[in-house]
């Protein structure tokens, strides 16, 4: 699992092969069995491809522009229990950082995108997002273009405090 962790990197060029089904539906397994807030798992996932893909695209230029295929985890207003604790978010985190591991296990590219502000209403209107659902992070999910990236040292002792700061 270490090894998964640390040999994970945000893929920034895909061939245009689409993943399969199977693979989809694993990846969407995986994010629904994130930890979340009182369990309330407040997300919505919303799988992009084709069009409405190149239409997201242009919407949102912080992606990778040859992403082939994406999920779109949303935050579902409805379902969180802790107003104002912003435990949604962290669900739809949880959710996304599974989505990302389970893929490089299995040998797919992905990179974890943002929704701006600024892009936020026409990427409701786009997808037809009723106003309980905000998109929280578009994950490109593909067949990476990008070979033997290098691990980055990231392991800091000063980062770690016992008992007292
Ligand atoms: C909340 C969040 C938002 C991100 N948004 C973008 C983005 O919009 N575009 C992008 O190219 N990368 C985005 N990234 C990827 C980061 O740039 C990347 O994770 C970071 O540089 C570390 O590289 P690594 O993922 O290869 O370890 C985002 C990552 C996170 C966690």
């Amino acid at each position: 699992m270490l090894e998964i962790i640390k040999t994970r990197r945000s893929i920034r060029s895909y061939e245009t092969k689409i993943i399969s089904k199977s693979d989809l539906k694993d990846l969407l397994e995986a994010g629904m069995y994130a930890p979340s807030a009182g369990n309330e798992q407040a997300w919505q996932f919303i799988i992009l491809e084709g069009d409405v893909l190149k239409e997201y695209l242009q919407l949102n230029k912080n992606v990778p522009q040859s992403a082939p295929f994406g999920i779109l985890v949303c935050i579902d207003k409805n379902r969180e229990k802790y107003k104002g604790m912003n435990t949604s978010k962290i669900d739809c985190s949880a959710a996304t950082e599974n989505i990302l591991l389970l893929a490089h296990q299995k040998g797919l590219g992905t990179i974890w995108t943002a929704i701006f502000d600024n892009a936020m209403p026409d990427v409701k209107k786009l997808l037809n997002l009723p106003e309980q659902v905000e998109p929280f992070s578009f994950i490109v999910v593909g067949y990476s273009k990008e070979n033997n990236k290098e691990i980055p040292e990231r392991f800091d002792e000063s980062k770690i405090h016992y008992n007292k700061w």
